[in-house]
């Protein structure tokens, strides 16, 4: 396993990987791994001669209240994982590397991917995904790249930037991993104490009582709403940032669902640790 750091390195290295006649798959991450991550990796590793792994925690994608120098970092033990997994290159570069001195072409997803959800309380933040992942795209040219379930929205947005500005690639989406009681694993659960972890699983219940009300035939969306923010509002220092369904394809929110799948999509907050989580369900005709 090879690490670079410069944006050169890198595109020499993949091209040898091309050369050789090898399908590169690239996994974009900010590090501090997990499960959630690792599972991308193997995948990756699967379906590829030539597995990149990015690991740059995007000041771009951080909004000016959140904390980028709280952002756990740990790239000698990042390393030694996707050294097991087989990883062949990983690119770790620094800021300066990404956004030279003078960079501001910035890529704007559809508004109507990041006019809710996360898009509200993170205003920005979707931007700096979809600029990120753009030069991505460019630096590697992957023949498929690997991304969670677990953050739906950036999925949505990544899958159209992909298709508005035509990478010629596949967007992967993989399922959310989770610990043994339903909480979706996270870099930020490590914020959480011990109470909070422990109520930390009202999110996934609470998504879980939102199918459930659906699976009994509820179509109002307001309803399903309330379905779920009973359960938030039954667990203790747990407050709702939003909590909605919407077109799982499109992100539309309609006031009654209608027939297809749909994303019952979550953001709390535990103190001032913001948790999301999301589920897919599918409504017969
Ligand atoms: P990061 O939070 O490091 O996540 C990297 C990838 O891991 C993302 O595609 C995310 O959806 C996936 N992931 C996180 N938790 C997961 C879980 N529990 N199960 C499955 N997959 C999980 O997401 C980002 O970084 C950044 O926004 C990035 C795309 C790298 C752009 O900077």
């Amino acid at each position: 396993m090879k690490t670079v750091c410069q944006t050169e390195e890198l595109r020499a290295a993949v091209a040898k990987a091309r050369a050789a006649g090898m399908k590169v798959g690239l996994v974009p991450t900010m590090g501090a791994f997990h499960e959630g991550h690792l599972s991308l990796v193997r995948e990756a590793r699967g379906e590829n001669g030539f597995v990149v792994v990015s690991i740059f925690v995007n000041p771009a994608q951080f909004g000016p209240d959140e904390d980028i120098g709280k952002y756990p970092r740990d790239l000698e033990g990042d390393s030694r994982k996707l050294e097991e997994l087989g990883v062949d290159l990983v690119f770790a570069p620094g800021v300066e590397a990404m956004y030279p001195p003078g960079a501001g072409t910035k890529v704007v997803p559809a508004p109507g991917l990041i006019n809710r959800m996360c898009g509200l309380t993170r205003p920005g933040h979707f931007e700096g995904v979809a600029t990120i992942v753009a030069k991505l795209f460019n630096l590697v040219e992957p023949d498929a790249a690997y991304f969670g379930q677990k953050d739906y929205q950036q999925s949505v947005v990544i899958r159209h930037l992909a298709r508005d500005l035509d990478f010629d690639l596949e967007v992967r989406v993989l399922p959310t991993v989770r610990e043994d009681d339903g909480l979706a694993m996270s870099s930020r659960n490590a914020y959480l104490s011990g109470d909070e972890r422990r109520e930390a699983t009202a999110l996934f219940r609470a998504l879980t009582a939102g199918g459930a009300v659906i699976e009994r035939g509820e179509r109002e969306a307001s309803r399903i709403r309330a379905a779920m923010q009973e359960v938030i509002e039954s667990a203790k220092g747990v407050q709702t940032d939003y909590l909605e369904a919407a077109d799982a394809e499109t992100l539309e929110i309609r006031e009654r669902l209608i027939p297809g799948r749909v994303v019952l999509a979550g953001a709390v907050f535990l103190g001032k640790t913001r948790l999301i989580d999301n589920i897919l369900v599918d409504i017969p005709e």
